[in-house]
């Protein structure tokens, strides 16, 4: 092939996969558009506030975006990352990362006008992606032997302000239990528990800060997957934290070749952090 062939086989490829892409971002909004059609953002936005920062809706997504989510949780299963903490966590997680490569609708879904601008009327704040080299902005995460789970926790804000877990059910062939207790944080509030087995296309809306939870140990044979997105008001994190953040995400979730790797390229393009969760 000349040089000149070599160049329009390129910029043809990059043409079809921008407009690959293009496709699966209107598909993604307009699947979340079809979700919130049967929502009344008052009401909810009232129960999310009496519930100190907290929203469960067993219904959410629509079959089809769902059925995706099953399709994409099912082909990642080779690219887990499984990890341990003895007394904490036993389990296996896909970074952001992994699934901008493999499998970007889930990003589409993650980045979708319509599922932002609803949960901003939801929780009050402006919010904003999490910075590109963050493997928990989208993640999924992997109950698949006996004993996996995680221990009591919250999904604490590394970053300057606050940071908000979206939970969406994907696959549950499971007995694993989402435990939660709200008002924790609130001293003039009774700490007040929960439980919630979230079904697929089920979604589950904290501030991470807030609310006090846990997921209980999978059995032998049971198959549980749930995808994770994370919203920030402030996307700045300090150095100190974000040293703290990485060595969590390491060795609790992606291991240290994803989270070192996507934070030195980051830090050479003089870009931010990398962070999650607890
Ligand atoms: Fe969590």
């Amino acid at each position: 092939m000349s040089v000149q062939a070599e160049e329009e086989h390129v910029a043809a490829n990059m043409r079809a996969a921008g407009a690959q892409s293009a496709a699966q971002s209107a598909e993604a909004d307009a699947a979340i558009g079809r979700a919130l059609g049967k929502q009344d953002p008052d009401r909810l936005r009232g129960e999310y506030v009496d519930q100190g920062s907290f929203l469960y809706l067993s219904e959410f997504l629509p079959p089809e975006a769902t059925q995706r989510l099953i399709d994409a949780a099912n082909a990642l299963m080779p690219e887990v990352n499984r990890n341990f903490i003895p007394g904490h966590k036993a389990g296996g997680s896909v970074s952001r990362h992994t699934i901008d490569r493999l499998q970007p609708y889930i990003a589409e879904l993650y980045r979708s006008p319509k599922l932002i601008a609803w949960l901003e009327k939801i929780t009050g704040d402006r919010l904003q992606l999490s910075p590109e080299n963050d493997p928990h902005a989208y993640a999924l995460y992997y109950y698949t032997r006996a004993g996996d789970h995680i221990g009591w926790h919250y999904d604490t804000s590394y970053y300057d302000g606050r940071r908000y877990t979206v939970l969406f059910g994907v696959i549950d062939d499971s007995s694993c239990i989402l435990d939660y207790e709200l008002h924790t944080r609130d001293a003039s509030k009774t700490d007040e528990p929960g439980a919630v087995q979230y079904p697929p296309g089920a979604l589950v809306l904290f501030d991470g800060d807030k609310l006090r939870h846990r997921v209980t140990p999978s059995r032998e044979g049971e198959v549980r997957v749930s995808l994770t997105f994370e919203y920030v008001t402030n996307p700045n994190m300090r150095p100190w934290r974000r040293f703290i953040s990485n060595m969590k995400d390491a060795i609790a979730y992606f291991g240290f070749r994803q989270v070192f790797r996507k934070a030195l390229q980051s830090a050479r393009a003089g870009g931010g952090k990398a962070g999650g969760p607890a």
